[in-house]
């Protein structure tokens, strides 16, 4: 890609800002914002629509009017002007940091990109053949291995291994009967949080939130270049953890623009309320499990199409229809099937998704500048499937597109796999996770929802040879 000034990136994060703050009113809704006093009373829906789980000072998504904040700040601001460290050191300790809190934040976030043990072991795994997400659940397991001290204690199972094979792993710990959840080792040490949590926030505790911004990083890189057949790429400790993202990826040092525009994706992807992922990665924190078990449910959630795997979807479906003269039928085809149009939709924004309007035009000037012409007709197709969906769909049901519908393009554009596209937007919202975590566990509560059981009563036991029906086995 040409080298071009990373103002002009500004210049159009600011563009779709101001856009933005033309065709909004922005405000806040007051069911979502005011303190609250348990019990509550609110309005659920399935899917836990409208339920409330918690408070929060981390962040809030104002569904109705499409504004994005994070501790205050708007993200629209944080893309212009600041960078992915500056904002998970914000949605983890609150505030902006300091120059010399920043620049010890970023020389603890390189030290941790060095996760050897943890990619050695990864690269005894299939990684070519499984599940780019499925990876790297496994290697967020495996940083667990190489960093939480319940893994470092000496383990020396009862029974015999099923293998004498001096490779094979016990992938998780046994329950130890642990009183209270642990999240760090220090220094081979064994400390364990006492059962006010207010450790924390402590230096030490914060450790296993900083590993795993870098670790998770580290390890979707590797399997990345597993997953085509090449070694992984060890970290750079001199760039940023954008940079150094996109170098371990492509084993190419990224331009200033290309490095800006990942910078700008990370932070647009690292929080958003109590979206399928974070309330999974809470849920499991919840229990007193520790942040490496909660990070990796979080990558499970994510993987699914309706939340993270949408974006690569996404790709797949602009690939499907092909060209912009096949939008007009294959959009026919697929309200008459009744089809979820991946990219679209969302359960809190009934608004254009404020990340949507950062992406759109950042896959514009990108696809603009590629040699590679199908990424520009890919986009093509992408601006009028919207235009159909939000003439539409937007008008009846208050659809538009979100995170999903541009950032594949972005990435694509960037030379980065589809298959890697769900792995980055976990890259990035591990920040979320993980403050989120730190948060709920200073006030934990066990999430312990209850279902209606709307089965039946009083059935009397059949034994399994007296019983009829289709179901029996007739031989
Ligand atoms: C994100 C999503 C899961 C939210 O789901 P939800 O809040 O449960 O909303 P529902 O699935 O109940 O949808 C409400 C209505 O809008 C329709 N709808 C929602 N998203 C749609 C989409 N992407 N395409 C077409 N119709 C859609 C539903 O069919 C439903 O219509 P109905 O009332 O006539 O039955 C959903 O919009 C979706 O599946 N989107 C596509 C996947 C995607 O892009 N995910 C990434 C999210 S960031």
């Amino acid at each position: 890609m040409p080298h071009s000034s990373t103002q002009e990136i500004t210049d159009i994060i600011l563009k779709a800002a101001n856009k933005a703050r033309q065709e909004i009113k922005p405000g806040q809704e007051k069911s979502f914002t005011n303190p609250v006093k348990w019990p509550i009373d609110c309005l659920v829906g399935p899917g836990l629509e409208g339920a409330i789980a918690c408070e929060s000072e981390i962040g809030y998504v104002n569904g109705s009017s499409g504004e994005l904040i994070y501790r205050g700040y708007n993200v629209f601001d944080l893309c212009a002007y600041s960078n992915f460290e500056e904002v998970s050191y914000l949605l983890i300790h609150g505030h902006l940091p300091t120059a010399v809190q920043f620049k010890k934040f970023k020389k603890d976030l390189v030290s941790y990109r060095f996760v050897p043990k943890t990619i050695r072991t990864l690269m005894s795994f299939p990684v070519e053949e499984m599940n780019s997400m499925a990876a790297l659940r496994l290697g967020s397991n495996l940083l667990r291995r190489e960093f939480s001290y319940v893994d470092q204690r000496t383990y020396r199972p009862d029974y015999p291994p099923i293998s004498s094979d001096e490779d094979s792993i016990p992938m998780e710990t046994r329950p130890m009967g642990e009183k209270h959840a642990i999240y760090e080792f220090n220094n081979g040490k064994i400390t364990q949080r006492n059962n006010k949590f207010s450790e924390l926030n402590s230096p030490s505790g914060l450790k296993s939130c900083y590993q795993l911004i870098s670790g998770v990083a580290a390890v979707a890189a590797a399997v990345s270049r597993m997953r085509q057949g090449h070694l992984p790429i060890e970290a750079d400790p001199e760039l940023s953890h954008a940079a150094n993202l996109l170098y371990m990826l492509t084993g190419r040092k990224p331009t200033a623009v290309e490095e800006r525009i990942m910078d700008v994706a990370l932070i647009l992807h690292a929080d958003h309320g109590m979206n399928a992922s974070t309330f999974a990665t809470m849920v499991v924190a919840s229990t007193l499990s520790d942040l490496y078990f909660a990070v990796g449910s979080g990558i499970a959630a994510l993987n699914g199409p309706l939340h993270g795997g949408a974006n690569e979807q996404v790709l797949h479906m602009l690939e499907k229809i092909g060209s912009v003269n096949n939008v007009k039928d294959w959009y026919q085809k697929a309200r008459s099937r009744k089809d979820k149009i991946m990219g679209f939709g969302h359960r809190v924004y009934k608004a254009y998704d404020p990340r949507a309007r950062v992406l759109g035009p950042l896959a514009k000037y990108l696809v603009e500048k590629s040699e590679n012409k199908r990424s520009l007709e890919l986009f093509n197709v992408a601006t009028e499937l919207e235009k159909k969906v939000v003439d539409t769909l937007g008008v009846e049901k208050k659809i538009f597109p979100n995170v999903d519908f541009y950032s594949g393009i972005v990435y694509s554009c960037m030379g980065i796999p589809a298959d890697l596209f769900t792995p980055i937007f976990a890259v990035s919202r591990v920040s979320g996770w993980t403050s989120r975590v730190l948060e709920y566990l200073k006030n934990n509560r066990i999430f312990r929802p209850r279902a209606v059981y709307v089965g039946q009563f009083d059935l009397d036991y059949v034994p399994l040879n007296k019983r009829k029906g289709e179901k029996s086995d007739k031989k």
